[in-house]
């Protein structure tokens, strides 16, 4: 069954899309036409699919990978409590419902 996901663009728009079982997160933004780049095609090497989401759900998400945690700290925005890379994040269905905001472009 497909996720439901509330997106807000980098214009504060909301977008609710379908994200497929078989889809990273990123890919559900990419293929929705967010301004997601991915230029590393979701190898965690280049951090322009971060995004934000809410503390309990990263909380739930478990352990950032230490390769997306050393590009998460290299961005400006980063915020230890909401910040994750969309490729690393892998559809489920507890996510159902989630919210997710576009990091400013870098
Ligand atoms: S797509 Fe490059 S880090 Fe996620």
């Amino acid at each position: 069954m497909n996720n439901v996901i509330n997106v807000i663009d980098r214009e504060g728009e909301k977008h609710i899309l379908e994200w497929e079982p078989d889809q990273s997160l990123m890919e559900s933004l990419r293929d929705n036409d967010l301004p997601v780049m991915a230029s590393c095609g979701g190898t965690a090497s280049c951090a322009t699919c971060h995004i934000f989401l809410d503390r309990d759900v990263v909380v739930s998400l478990g352990e950032r990978s230490e390769d997306e945690l050393e590009l998460l700290v290299e961005t400006e925005c980063y915020d230890e409590s909401s910040s994750r890379l969309s490729c690393q994040v892998r559809h489920d269905p507890s996510l159902n419902g989630l919210n997710v905001v576009l990091a400013p472009e870098e």
